[in-house]
Order: structure tokens, then sequence, then C-alpha cells
């Protein structure tokens, strides 16, 4: 039987997805990148599920990168294939219509930094270190590393992380934007989700479109931007909760929104 390195567990309506794979640092192999892609589909497939957490199991490592017992197996003319296959399993975690939080509990490395960004937010214990170290095997980052770090911290930050393998911790990650809160060891998962608790209570609609014309809107020009938030804009003032969302700060309630 597969062995299964990606768990999932939904309760109010919040998916905690857990790589476990704690015998690497919950590295992630072949099988496990395969899991998590069918996870992120079967959670695409389920409207109970209103928002996802990724974390690591144990305290010790969120996810220390990709296994590297793997490496040996790939050849340079397989590697683009295979970064790819990464890659897009990332893009389909970043483009999930509901918000994704990511709780980070120790080691963030290599695969492990790159799937804590492309999820949302991140909220990172203050035992989490932060890094790129794939220089080290004389390989650059290939599961967005190199794309999404100098988004989130600027060229020469991402190049100091890459290139040098300068090891970040959580306090640092949260001066540099990497991550947007700190919290206590033990608490991350709790502190997400706190947070998406709040998030779901708004409109949910909003929330959507709120993630599309940021996500969408990073990749355009400025002006290209504000034309697509503008029509953005037009499928919130379209849906059901506007209307509530007005009547009910007017009458002075709490809104019930139904995410159409
Ligand atoms: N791939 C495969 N196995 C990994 C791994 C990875 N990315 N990261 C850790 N492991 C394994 C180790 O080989 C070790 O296995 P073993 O017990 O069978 O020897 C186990 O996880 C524990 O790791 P260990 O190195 O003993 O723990 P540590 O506390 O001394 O060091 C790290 C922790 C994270 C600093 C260290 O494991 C490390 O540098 N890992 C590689 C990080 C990396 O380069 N990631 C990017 C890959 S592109």
């Amino acid at each position: 039987m597969e062995k299964e390195y990606v768990r999932c567990q939904i309760e109010d309506g919040i998916a905690i997805v857990t790589i476990d794979n704690q015998a690497a640092l919950n590295a992630l192999n072949n099988q496990t990148l395969t899991q998590l892609d069918k996870t992120f589909d079967d959670l695409a497939r389920n409207p109970e599920v209103k928002g996802v957490i990724i974390t690591g199991a144990g305290e010790k490592s969120f996810v220390a990168g990709a296994d590297i017992s793997e490496f040996l197996k790939v050849s340079g003319a397989e590697a683009p294939e295979s970064m790819g296959r990464g890659q897009r399993i990332f893009d389909k975690i970043e483009a999930f219509d509901r918000p994704v939080i990511a709780a980070i509990n120790g080691f963030t490395l290599g695969g492990g930094n790159e799937l804590a960004m492309c999820c949302d937010i991140r909220i990172a214990s203050e035992n989490a270190i932060f890094g790129q170290p794939e220089v080290n095997l004389a390989i650059i980052p290939g599961y967005g590393g190199t794309q999404r770090l100098p988004r989130l911290v600027g060229p020469g930050k991402a190049k100091e992380i890459i290139f040098a393998d300068e090891r970040i911790n959580a306090q640092e990650a949260l001066r540099i934007g990497l991550v947007e809160r700190v919290v206590p060891k033990g608490q991350a998962v709790e502190e997400a989700r706190k947070l998406l608790k709040k998030i779901l209570s708004k409109g949910p609609v909003a929330i959507k479109m709120a993630k599309k014309a940021i996500n969408d809107g990073l990749k355009m020009p400025l002006a290209e931007g504000l034309k697509w938030e503008a029509l953005c804009s037009g499928v919130c003032f379209s849906a059901e909760d506007k209307d509530e969302g007005a009547r009910a700060f007017l009458e002075k309630r709490p809104a019930q929104f139904k995410g159409k």
C-alpha cells in the first residue's frame, strides 16, 4: 500500500493539509508531490471547504526541501519536466480559489520555502528557519524560488539568500516580508485557524475576487491591473452578498453572507 505523506483533515470548513514524512524532515518526494496535487484537486471539488492551512508534521520541520535522495536519478534532460511538475502543483495551490495559509513550524528550506511562498499568507513559529540551500548541491531553486522570492523580498535579498544560502530566522523573515506573523513555537496552526476564521466571516465572493485581483494583478503592468481590479469589482457587485452587506450595515446587524 502507498505510504500516506499528505494528511487532510476538514473541520468547520477549514482543511488542514499536513505534510508528514518526519523521518526526512517532511522532505517532498515524488509521492508526496502527487498526493499534495490530488489533495488540492479533491479540495477544489469540495464546496464544504472554505479555506486551507498547510503545515508540516512535528515541531522540527515545515518542509526541509525536495527529497535530495531522488536527485541522483534526474538528468539535465529530465530536470525541466521534473521542476515544471513541482511548479504546476505550486501554481495550483497559489491559484486555489479560497484562502490558503502556511502554518510554518521549523525548517522551511528549498521546496519548503517555495511551498510556503505559493500560499496567500505565512505564519511562522519563532523556531522557523528559512532558506534556499540548493546551490550547496550545485543546483538552483526549481519550484518557483527564483521567481517568487524576489517578488516577496526584492531581488538583492533574494540573491543573498539563494547565492550564499543565507539562513533566515523567523524575526528576520518577518522584517523582510517573507512571513506576515511570528508566533510562539507550536502555535502557528492555531494562529492560522484564528486568522482564517476571521477571513471566512467576510463575504466569500469578495475574498475570492480579492485573491484573483491581487494574484493576477501582480503579473500585469499597473494600468492593466487596475482594469482587472475594476472587472473583479463587477463580479462582487453582481453577487447577492453585496446587497446583504450594505443592508446589514444600514440595519446595524451582522451580515449573513451566502457566498453567492
Ligand atoms: N531530502 C532528503 N532527506 C532529507 C532532507 C531532504 N531535503 N532533509 C533532511 N533529510 C533527512 C536527513 O537525510 C536525515 O535522514 P537520516 O536520519 O536517514 O540520516 C533526516 O532527514 C534528519 O535530518 P538531519 O540532517 O539528520 O537533521 P539535522 O537536524 O542535523 O539537520 C537540516 C537539519 C534541515 C539542516 C538538514 O537536514 C539539511 O540540511 N537538509 C537538507 C536541506 C536542503 O538542502 N533542502 C533543499 C533541497 S533542494
